[in-house]
């Protein structure tokens, strides 16, 4: 605290508290806006909006700058397994390992689903979409395991918790995809690392065990790590708004793959795919696409494109893209989308309409590719998301209860009718 903001509405002065941040990005602390005056601040969508103080990932999206917990996601990305940026973001510091060995250890115990919650999976439809079932299950493990709805819960009940947590989730999305698919559920392989298992519940059958080759393990890798964290998002803030009414861990991310699900988040992925081969199979050029994307009239959006925090790059997408080249490299493989996504990218950044709107490629633009070169099914794309996002938002849950924040309650400003006389149905 130090400098005052000053306000002057109505002909009078008010001051505010004014906060910088360790990265020295600055606030007005409004709380008392209200109280004070008899107004609010309007933002719909919170783009100047701040809603927490956080300790957990800094990003800049004038520089294109992301850090986990200090360290930056370039260093991250290039050596660090899931498992010890997971520790990262939940503990805030890098694991010994020791520690690494132990939080391996709870996850590999907590791999395994209980049989009882296994039958649900029946009651799905083959078509359910796997956002739909990742989040009616994730409220369902709840049920199986009462201890997790504690709240409250500290020390070595939490660290149960979230082990828990980010153990079941990749069951469960590894299992909806068997089932989907109309073939047996491999269980989990206490043996393998996070990746591995989850690609052998996948892919392994009973007759061939499915064993991933590093460059696959090491591009999922990169895949989670790079989904990791990215502070307050809409499906993160989504679970901290249900968080803040003291709703327990398992349902507040459960609204956060509700949240996530939408394409205008998690669900971008899956889209830039189908873009990519909308535009490889309809023969129209890629100029009418860019055309499209502009024109104001059509609801029509370039997928994995845009952000509302990074004007500058997404640093995420750059780590992609270079990655991407390199695991289609080293797995023998050719696919053509890229080479539409990157004359697509090249496209925008000599067109004024993308330049001017600082609209970039995003995480999702590249990712995609590489889920689909390791064999990820596109429907599983936001899975694959959910997955990866876990740590941030077990995190942020976290955070919001510890800091003891306050119930989420916005505010609006009501613009309907005012004051009128009900009539009863029959004189009307
Ligand atoms: N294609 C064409 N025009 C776009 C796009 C796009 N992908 N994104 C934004 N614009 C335009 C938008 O129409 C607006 O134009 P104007 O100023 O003329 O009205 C301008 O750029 C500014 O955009 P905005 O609507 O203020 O951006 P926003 O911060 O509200 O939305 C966004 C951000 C990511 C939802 C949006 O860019 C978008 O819909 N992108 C496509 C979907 C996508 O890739 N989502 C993944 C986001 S990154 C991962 C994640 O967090 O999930």
């Amino acid at each position: 605290m130090g400098d005052k903001a000053t306000l002057t509405v109505d002909g009078k002065s008010y001051d505010f508290d004014v906060f910088v941040g360790s990265e020295n990005e600055k606030c007005i602390d409004i709380q008392s806006l209200r109280d004070q005056t008899g107004y609010i601040t309007m933002d719909p969508g919170y783009g100047n909006t701040g809603s927490c103080y956080s300790s957990i990932t800094y990003v800049d999206g004038a520089k294109g700058i992301l850090r986990y917990r200090g360290y930056p996601i370039e260093q991250i990305a290039e050596q660090a397994s899931f498992m010890e940026v997971a520790c990262l973001i939940l503990y805030g510091e890098l694991p010994t390992q020791q520690q690494l060995g132990r939080f391996r250890d709870a996850i590999a115990e907590h791999a395994p689903i209980h049989t009882n919650l296994e039958h649900h999976f029946s009651g799905f439809p083959k078509s359910a979409p796997p956002m739909a079932i990742l989040s009616a299950m994730l409220n369902l493990v709840s049920c199986f395991h009462p201890e997790v709805l504690e709240v409250h819960s500290e020390g070595r009940a939490f660290n149960r918790t979230a082990a828990l947590l980010l153990s079941k989730v990749r069951t469960i999305s590894a299992f909806s995809y068997r089932m989907a698919i109309g073939k047996p559920i491999n269980h989990p392989n206490p043996n393998l690392s996070y990746c591995a298992n989850f690609l052998h519940m996948m892919f392994s059958d009973p007759y061939r065990e499915y064993i991933a080759s590093p460059t696959v393990e090491r591009a999922l890798n990169l895949f989670l790590v790079l989904h990791a964290d990215h502070e307050q998002n809409c499906s993160t803030s989504t679970v901290r708004m249900v968080g803040s009414s003291h709703a327990n861990l398992f349902s507040s991310v459960a609204a956060g793959v509700c949240a996530l699900w939408g394409p205008l988040h998690g669900g971008a992925n899956t889209g830039v795919i189908k873009m990519l081969e909308d535009i490889r199979s309809s023969g129209h050029s890629l100029d009418y696409y860019l055309d499209l994307a502009k024109d104001k009239s059509s609801e029509y959006k370039l997928m994995g494109f845009g952000h509302r925090v990074y004007k500058n790059f997404d640093p995420r997408s750059r780590i992609l893209k270079k990655r991407v080249y390199e695991v289609l490299e080293e797995l023998k493989l050719d696919d053509t989308l890229l080479d539409i996504a990157i004359e697509l990218e090249e496209k925008t950044l000599q067109d004024d309409y993308f330049l001017s709107r600082n609209l970039y490629p995003n995480v999702d633009f590249y990712s995609g590719i590489l889920l689909r070169a390791i064999g990820i099914p596109l429907d599983m794309f936001p899975v694959m998301f959910a997955i990866g996002r876990m740590p941030g938002w077990i995190s942020n849950w976290r955070e919001l209860l510890a800091h003891k924040q306050r119930i989420s309650r916005p505010r609006q400003i009501y613009t309907g009718e005012k004051l009128r006389q009900y009539v009863p149905i029959d004189e009307r």
